[in-house]
């Protein structure tokens, strides 16, 4: 893991932004794997500054969104693909059919978990993945558990995580209790992966993510294994390091 520490969360952002561009450049076709969440909001507005200054053409990338909720709509004002399109996707010249998100609706959504997964490798592979991190320490919608989940499947959202995105719903009744996630071996496929955290109430799943031993009870620590992970930080979110 390549440790990076920034002052703020928009120098991160343009960091972050600087190292997708760089994947953009060197191929138009390439596939990139997106995050929603409040944290890679800077990254995505420096990528729409870099694409108004005409340094990016988007139309021939691909992407692949880690995550969606289960039983909202992609019309839901909080739906991830609604999310995507309005923070990134309509500022951008990419091609809506070169867009993946999650949807899970059919009647068997073993089948939409196993056709997402097929769709990423007949893409050719996640070239770049942004992730964030949750306040236990998931990554996408990988919540705690007894071993590290795989391919894409439907999980039950934990009460911290339920909690920590009632900020965005009238009350907490509202926010989605399941979700359609990419496992953690779809993730860990993925070349080459930036992982950012700000704040300090990130700092203690940066700490077991870094320091703690590879333990499905904090998903994020899988990432010790990858060959090839930026992770991005403030001071807050390193200050336990
Ligand atoms: C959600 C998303 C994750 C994200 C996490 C942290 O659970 N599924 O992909 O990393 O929230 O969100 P935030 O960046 O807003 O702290």
């Amino acid at each position: 893991m390549e440790i990076k520490i920034y002052k703020d969360a928009e120098s991160i952002g343009r960091a972050a932004a600087g190292m997708f561009a760089a994947k953009i450049i060197e191929n138009p076709k390439c596939v990139l794997g997106m995050a929603t969440g409040s944290t890679p909001l800077p990254t995505y507005n420096a990528l729409i500054e870099l694409y108004n200054i005409n340094v990016l053409d988007f139309r021939m990338v691909k992407t692949f969104n880690l995550d969606e909720y289960v039983g909202i709509g992609r019309e839901h004002g909080q739906s991830y693909y609604r999310f995507m399109f309005d923070n990134l996707f309509s500022k951008v010249n990419i091609s809506p059919k070169n867009v993946h998100v999650p949807n899970p609706v059919s009647k068997n959504f073993e089948d939409d978990c196993a056709a997402y997964d097929a769709a990423i490798e007949k893409s050719g592979g996640i070239d770049l993945q942004i992730l964030g991190i949750g306040h236990n320490g998931h990554i996408a919608f990988n919540e705690p558990s007894k071993v590290f989940p795989f391919g894409t499947h439907i999980v039950n959202l934990t009460k911290s995580t339920i909690e920590a995105n009632q900020r965005f719903f009238k009350n907490i009744d509202e926010v989605p209790k399941k979700a359609m996630t990419m496992g953690i071996g779809s993730i860990m496929k993925a070349r080459e992966i930036i992982i950012i955290a700000t704040g300090k109430e990130k700092a203690e799943a940066v700490k077991a993510m870094i320091k703690g031993n590879v333990d499905p009870m904090c998903p994020a620590s899988v990432l010790q294994l990858h060959h090839k992970v930026t992770v991005f930080l403030d001071k807050e979110a390193a200050s336990l390091l």
